[in-house]
């Protein structure tokens, strides 16, 4: 260990169920111009979870690829998970916390922590900042954190373009492979009434001009405040993730800072946003996880960036909360970032018709049912599925039986 610990990400991981709808078809259905929702909105494809892929189906299986491709030393620290943090807006319980399931089904240790974290799509961050300090107390020890939401807002609703599903899980740990978490944060929360979704709704309430305003806001606020506390200036970042509700609101975050900016920054940042939305233009928003989506898509493009490059990270969860801190590259992650299995789940998608897709997003669990079978009509590949609810606990399959 050297003499200062660094802590941060060490491992991450990606799931995209298996099905996805085509932007350009949704456009046609919807008589909608498809440059709308190419250009306007910046998102190519939306991916769809059948019903065998809930928030804990989808987290398991971004997880489970983590212990998958373990070596000597990624055995040590899944070894030496101690808490396993869930982040996400749409659980599947409003009381148990959906990392119970993954630790009770996941190859991990007994005798951990495990708990669930909630605010809108700022929960990914709060679990990995929760994460960071908790290794930084407990240096011998790892956190697994999932963030793992289903963003539905109904069809043909105003938010149905920017729609999507999908889980990433990380390991966190001292002397991490990928990135470190920087030490100086800036935060803000303030009560705004963008996108909520109160415990008997299925969708969410949106306004959505309310809500893309409030993201520039807080960007705003946040990214002002971190070069205040950090002296520095946009200059000094290599790239800047944000967290993705659609391509084009990050694009439009950073537009006003580079357009103030000398050419070759804004030439580099520019870049390298568009290669870090390039997973997202074909998955769509995954609330918690989106802005890790986005880190993913940015190192699996450019998996040879500079040791210490700083990487911007925005975070904003509607409701709301937003971040703004710094990733650090440790030397090598190019390596670790394995982007070949989540290239394969992306083109193995199959994609939906729009009678198919409308069939797909009905699939429901009826409202109070205590027992139920969940049938695997569309074929599910996918290692880990819910396959029924008895007396009202959800079951999962584990076919390895790890
Ligand atoms: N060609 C090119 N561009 C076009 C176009 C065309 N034919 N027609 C429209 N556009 C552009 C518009 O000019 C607009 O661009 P600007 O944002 O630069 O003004 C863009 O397409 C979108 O148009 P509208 O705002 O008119 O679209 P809309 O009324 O359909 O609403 C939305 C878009 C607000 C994002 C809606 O889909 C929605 O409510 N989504 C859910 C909420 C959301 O994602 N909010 C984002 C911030 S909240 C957050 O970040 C948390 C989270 O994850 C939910």
């Amino acid at each position: 260990m050297s003499d200062v610990m660094t802590v941060g990400i060490d491992q991450m991981a990606v799931y995209v169920p298996p099905f996805k709808l085509e932007m350009g078809d949704l456009a046609s259905a919807r008589g909608v111009d498809p440059k709308k929702f190419e250009l306007g909105i910046g998102q190519d494809e939306m991916a769809v979870a059948p019903l065998t892929q809930d928030t804990v189906a989808m987290g398991l299986n971004a997880a489970i690829q983590l212990f998958d491709r373990a070596d000597k030393v990624d055995q040590q620290r899944l070894d030496a998970i101690s808490l396993v943090i869930f982040a996400s807006e749409t659980g599947v319980d409003h009381s148990k916390a959906g990392a119970v399931f993954l630790t009770d089904i996941l190859p991990i240790k007994q005798g951990v922590r495990s708990f669930e974290v909630k605010q809108a799509c700022y929960g990914g961050t709060a679990g990995l900042q929760l994460a960071t300090s908790y290794v930084h107390q407990h240096p011998e020890e790892t956190v697994l954190v999932v963030a793992s939401d289903n963003a539905k807002y109904g069809l043909k609703s105003g938010g149905e373009p920017t729609q999507g599903a999908g889980a990433v899980a990380m390991l966190i740990s001292q002397d991490p492979r990928i990135a470190k978490v920087s030490d100086v944060s800036a935060y803000h929360t303030a009560d705004v009434a963008d996108f909520w979704r109160p415990t008997d709704q299925e969708y969410p309430l949106v306004d959505g001009p309310l809500s893309k305003k409030a993201y520039l806001d807080f960007f705003n606020d946040t990214f002002t405040s971190f070069l205040g506390l950090t002296h520095q200036t946009i200059a000094d970042f290599t790239a800047i993730c944000c967290h993705v509700p659609y391509t084009k609101l990050g694009a439009k975050a950073l537009a006003p800072y580079l357009d103030d900016c000398d050419d070759e920054t804004a030439k580099r940042l520019s870049h390298y946003y568009q290669q870090a939305v390039s997973y997202n233009r074909m998955v769509g928003n995954i609330y918690t996880g989106s802005l890790y989506l986005s880190l993913f898509s940015l190192l699996a493009h450019e998996p040879n960036l500079a040791p210490d490059s700083e990487i911007g990270m925005f975070s904003y969860g509607s409701g709301a909360v937003g971040e703004f801190f710094s990733l650090y590259l440790s030397k090598g992650y190019g390596q670790e970032i394995q982007k070949h299995r989540f290239a394969e789940q992306l083109t193995a998608r199959k994609t939906l018709t729009i009678d198919e897709y409308e069939t797909l997003f009905e699939e429901k669990i009826p409202t109070k049912a205590r027992d139920f079978l969940v049938a695997d009509d569309h074929h599910d590949p996918s290692e880990y599925q819910l396959k029924a609810i008895n007396n009202g606990h959800r079951v999962y399959s584990n076919p390895k039986n790890r």
